[in-house]
């Protein structure tokens, strides 16, 4: 049993939900205009019970409206005719809110999640997201499109019918009235009940997906482990409890739903009898409990109706929660953003001023004390030390993928968070070790460093990072395609190709994270060169895991444990007997 949510957060639940109805505003003559037909058809269809009843009474001679049969015929005929065209239109109008309002939704809630800074994508899980934009979208898109109109539909039928029937028999209908409340009463705690159930259901149904997406991304590593049973458990057990969950979901559905029919037939036959007393009394003719009774019918349905799309309104509403709790979330940076094509044009002196660093996620341990270190324009500087010292973490920092705890960067004597994020990062270049590839040709991807460089630029870059030496073994050139469905590049060529990337990009401050640690001798020859060419006149940051590649850079820092423990060039390092580099050097002559 879950607990029923408490009113509070019911309360703020449903001013949550409200505030995603400003999609639908600039859409909102559409749906203004879908609403009139919605409610000038249901208003017709009213006419039907009362004009039955009084065709009845025309043809055993009781009638007071004053036209013949035949002509009822053709009154039945218009309202037919103008319902259909009434339908149509309502649905036509109601279709262009619901779409276009849910694509506003689906682009804002995309933008917003590829807005968000490291620390979100950190703390969430990538199904997660994806079902956000998928089948919570989804939920609220048919919110939209049926269950609004059909609840507003089924209200307007219920006051119009009972409106109609006070002033036909005013007695009747307090007895049917009776009924009401108790339906209503219950179909509400009934649906908050239910509420909580399909929250849980959607839960599940998103665990599952992520178990899913994330056993596929990582095929290979699955069936080097055998791991297959593992993860056939896995997704076993998270099925399992999901179907124990939906049916109990149904269960309460189903519950609730034969509830509201016995009350309502229930108190059918009750009015039923009690009109049958009165026409045997004459006190009514029999065309008039005719018109009760198919009017009672259609407001029973109504309210029926109402019970169960409350449920799934219901429903929608914790769907829409979690898209406006996303939507409300700050981004780090805009799509739209003026101020990010105004070229920074930085010369690339970079300063850690006594930084301390800790990651949001793990904020008790400090990966990094007191950096402090100096790099002029066009230098080059190495990072080394051993793994998990903090390398990758200082180029984090300077990325402004994190804020540091206490300390502050420059760039050309400017603290970097002064800086418009967007414009910052175009000055910077970073060719990672593991270089993952769109799904796309090799020019796509080259062009991802600069979407706007012309032919003979992605020519230029791929001659200077020897990417064209592969790429014109290809049939197809730069329109090969690669990636997921793609053809598969060696760790040296995709490397070639990150390189090419930042060629493109032309950055005043690169950064080579291991960029060639994953590679063999010979296509570590071939990307240092490529290296080489891109390092020309940048200020560079080399974290290398083999020393060898690093001894003419301009300094070198040793990092352990998050300290800067000695720096200085080679030459110099080499000097210091029981120095951390000095012992590093040793360990890597004697693997060689
Ligand atoms: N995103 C993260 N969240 C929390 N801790 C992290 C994160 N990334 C790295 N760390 C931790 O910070 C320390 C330094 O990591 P890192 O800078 O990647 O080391 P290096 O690049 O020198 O191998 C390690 O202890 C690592 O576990
Ligand atoms: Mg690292």
């Amino acid at each position: 049993m879950t607990k029923p949510l408490k009113p509070k957060i019911t309360k703020q639940s449903l001013l949550n939900s409200y505030r995603i109805l400003r999609f639908i505003k600039p859409y909102k003559w559409y749906f203004i205009s879908g609403m009139i037909c919605l409610v000038i058809s249901s208003s017709m269809f009213m006419i039907f019970p009362a004009a039955a009843g009084e065709m009845a009474n025309t043809a055993i001679g009781k009638g007071s409206w004053k036209i013949s049969v035949k002509e009822f015929g053709l009154l039945f005929l218009g309202i037919l005719i103008i319902q259909g065209i009434l339908s149509y239109l309502r649905t036509t109008f109601f279709a262009r809110v619901s779409e276009m309002g849910i694509a506003d939704v689906r682009k804002a809630l995309y933008e917003k999640i590829i807005t968000q800074n490291m620390t979100f994508y950190e703390s969430r899980r990538v199904g997660e997201l994806t079902s956000r934009l998928t089948a919570d979208v989804e939920q609220l898109q048919n919110a939209f499109s049926i269950t609004l109109a059909e609840f507003i539909r089924q209200i307007v039928i219920l006051i119009i019918g009972v409106f109609v029937l006070i002033l036909m028999m005013p007695k009747l209908t307090l007895i049917m009235l009776g009924t009401f409340p108790v339906i209503v009463v219950s179909s509400v705690l009934f649906g908050r009940y239910i509420r909580g159930l399909s929250r849980k259901r959607q839960d599940r149904l998103a665990d599952t997906n992520i178990i899913v997406e994330e056993s596929l991304q990582s095929f290979p590593t699955m069936k080097a482990f055998a791991n297959e049973r593992f993860e056939s458990l896995r997704f076993f057990n998270s099925i399992t409890s999901m179907v124990e969950i939906s049916m109990n979901y149904a269960r309460m559905r189903g519950l609730f739903f034969i509830f509201i029919i016995t009350v309502l037939f229930g108190g059918l036959f009750f009015i039923l009898w009690q009109g049958a007393l009165m026409v045997q009394e004459d006190k009514m003719a029999v065309g008039d409990l005719f018109s009760f009774i198919v009017y009672t019918g259609v407001i029973g349905g109504a309210i029926a109706g109402i019970g169960n799309l409350y449920s799934t309104l219901a429903g929608s509403i914790g769907a829409t929660e979690r898209i406006q709790e996303i939507l409300d979330l700050d981004s780090e940076v805009k799509v739209e953003d003026e101020a990010a094509f105004e070229p920074l044009n930085l010369k690339g002196n970079i300063q850690f001023n006594d930084v301390y660093f800790a990651y949001p996620g793990r904020p008790d341990i400090e990966v990094l004390k007191k950096i402090q270190f100096n790099i002029k324009q066009g230098q080059r500087i190495a990072l080394v030390g051993s793994s998990g010292a903090g390398k990758s973490t200082i180029v984090s920092l300077l990325m402004r993928f994190y804020q540091t705890n206490s300390g502050y960067i420059t760039v050309d004597q400017t603290n970097i968070d002064d800086f418009n994020l967007t414009a910052f990062r175009k000055n910077i270049a970073i060719v990672p070790q593991e270089i993952l590839l769109f799904g796309g040709t090799i020019k796509e991807n080259i062009l991802y460093g600069k979407p706007n460089a012309s032919e003979s630029e992605i020519l230029e870059a791929a001659r200077k990072s020897n990417a064209i030496e592969f790429i014109e073994t290809f049939p197809e050139g730069f329109n090969t395609v690669v990636g997921e469905r793609g053809i598969k590049l060696s760790g040296g060529q995709r490397q070639r190709i990150a390189i090419a990337r930042a060629i493109l990009r032309n950055p005043s401050i690169l950064i080579l994270d291991e960029a060639t640690s994953s590679l063999d001798a010979e296509s570590e020859r071939t990307v240092q060169t490529a290296l080489d060419n891109l390092m020309y006149n940048r200020t560079s940051i080399i974290i290398a895991h083999r020393l060898s590649t690093i001894r003419k850079v301009d300094c070198i820092y040793v990092l352990k444990s998050g300290e800067i423990a000695e720096s200085g060039t080679h030459d110099e390092l080499i000097q210091k007997e029981k120095g951390i580099y000095k012992h590093l050097i040793n360990l890597q002559l004697n693997d060689e």
